[in-house]
């Protein structure tokens, strides 16, 4: 990304015709000439959504926006874009390391190369990264997470959180380095797609041959993570940070101006195994717990407590009906599995509603980009959920928009094409405010 400047667009903000002409949420394939055209698989709405959002939202260079899921960094990008402070937070710690690298604007490629040409570890990987990487692949992530550290004397996760924080572009080519590693990760480790609720699992028996090395792919990914840098429009960075937490339980007394995000949707795509590569490579860096992870994330596909229906009192009648539909459904997981893990989704769901009541400023607005999804025949509307969730905590909210998307994580599963033929679902824009 160019430097920082005081060129930045003027903010219009008139606030006529508010949600008439707002492009639509619906993520579609960027030209390929286009800065981190690669990414828009991770991301949940676009840039130009995220600006658009953020003009009507009457976004001024003092606001400071939140983005409790943070994913790519689409809200942060868009803030250093229009010049307005950004907090992101995200459970991921790849979905971090990815929003950080969105936002770099001094990325110098000679110490990206040097980190990137660093000799592989002599030491036994310390992680359970084997389980995915390559041995040769895994000792080379480790040497360059050392040559990283080296003549730091900091700990690697006091290193990540000034990663994550700094605003002055002094780490951005340390953070280039490690999401090359990381891109570069994902195309030498082949992911076999699985059958629904896991969409992929790692191959068992790799053929080392077949695949490229670690070490080739990420410096392929550090060339284009750089031009895509340098060829991004100006942007500045005065005040946008980025934390990793599950938003539900984060603590914090700082207040937002405004709130713009996407919540992972009810569609069973497990991020983390979805990003089993990428965030093996970062368990060099700092330790997680891969399975933790994985239960903690809003959407997950574990079944990780049991619910009694009075348990979902409390989260709208919206959201009691359409439980209750699901448990009541007549095929043999629905009461067993399904009805817990969408019970659980509506809790986090709830939970993340009650956080933005306490986080959010007096006469603060937001918007929520939500899909709704099917389980068999049974529309799940989290949008209207999710408005009413808002409504009950002391917001006034209400859909201003709804986009129909055909392209989906649903289509992979060919059993609901028995259910529901069409499988059509609805991308909705929720606008809140107090
Ligand atoms: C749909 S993505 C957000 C995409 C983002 N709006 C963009 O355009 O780049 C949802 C994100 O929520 C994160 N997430 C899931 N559970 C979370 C939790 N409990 N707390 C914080 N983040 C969570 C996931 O890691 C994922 O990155």
């Amino acid at each position: 990304m160019k430097i920082v400047g005081e060129a930045q667009p003027e903010l219009p903000l008139t606030r006529s015709n508010r949600w008439d002409d707002l492009p639509s949420a619906k993520v579609k394939r960027p030209k390929k000439s286009d800065p981190f055209s690669w990414a828009y698989t991770y991301t949940g709405y676009s840039v130009d959504f995220a600006i658009q959002a953020l003009l009507r939202l009457g976004v001024t260079r003092k606001a400071m926006v939140l983005d409790p899921f943070v994913g790519s960094g689409t809200s942060l990008l868009a803030c250093s874009l229009l010049g307005c402070g950004g907090h992101g937070v995200d459970i991921s710690p790849f979905s971090l390391l990815l929003s950080r690298s969105r936002i770099a604007w001094r990325p110098d490629e000679r110490l990206v190369f040097k980190y990137l040409k660093t000799k592989s570890s002599t030491h036994e990987d310390r992680h359970s990264s084997k389980d995915v990487l390559r041995p040769n692949d895994a000792s080379y992530v480790e040497g360059v997470v050392q040559a990283i550290c080296k003549g730091r004397s900091v700990t690697p996760q006091t290193l990540w959180r000034k990663l994550m924080n700094d605003t002055t572009g002094r780490f951005d080519s340390e953070v280039v380095a490690l999401l090359s590693m990381a891109l570069g990760a994902r195309d030498s480790t082949r992911l076999e797609k699985g059958s629904n609720p896991i969409w992929y699992r790692r191959v068992e028996s790799q053929t080392e041959s077949s695949q490229a090395s670690l070490r080739i792919s990420a410096a392929n990914w550090a060339k284009t993570i750089s031009h895509d840098l340098l060829s991004a429009p100006e942007a500045g960075r005065k005040d946008i940070t980025i934390q990793q937490h599950d938003f539900t339980t984060l603590k914090t007394t700082k207040r937002y101006d405004l709130c713009l995000t996407s919540p992972p949707y009810m569609n069973r795509l497990d991020y983390v195994v979805a990003h089993l590569p990428e965030l093996s490579v970062l368990q060099h860096l700092i330790p997680f717990n891969l399975d933790q992870l994985r239960s903690d994330m809003i959407g997950t596909t574990r079944a990780v407590r049991k619910y009694h229906t009075e348990q979902t009192e409390g989260w709208g009648d919206r959201c009691r009906e359409t439980l209750n539909s699901i448990y009541n459904h007549a095929s043999y997981a629905s009461q067993r599995y399904y009805y817990h893990i969408h019970a659980d989704y509506f809790r986090r769901l709830s939970a993340t509603i009650l956080q933005l009541a306490r986080l959010m400023k007096d006469r603060a607005e937001g918007i929520v980009v939500l899909q709704d999804s099917f389980y068999k025949d049974i529309k799940i509307p989290t949008p209207q959920i999710c408005a009413e969730m808002l409504n009950n905590a002391g917001f006034e909210s209400s859909i201003v928009r709804t986009t129909s998307v055909k392209a989906h994580m649903g289509r992979l599963s060919p059993a609901q094409t028995l259910y529901a033929p069409e499988k059509i679902l609805g991308e909705s824009v929720v606008y809140f405010s107090r």
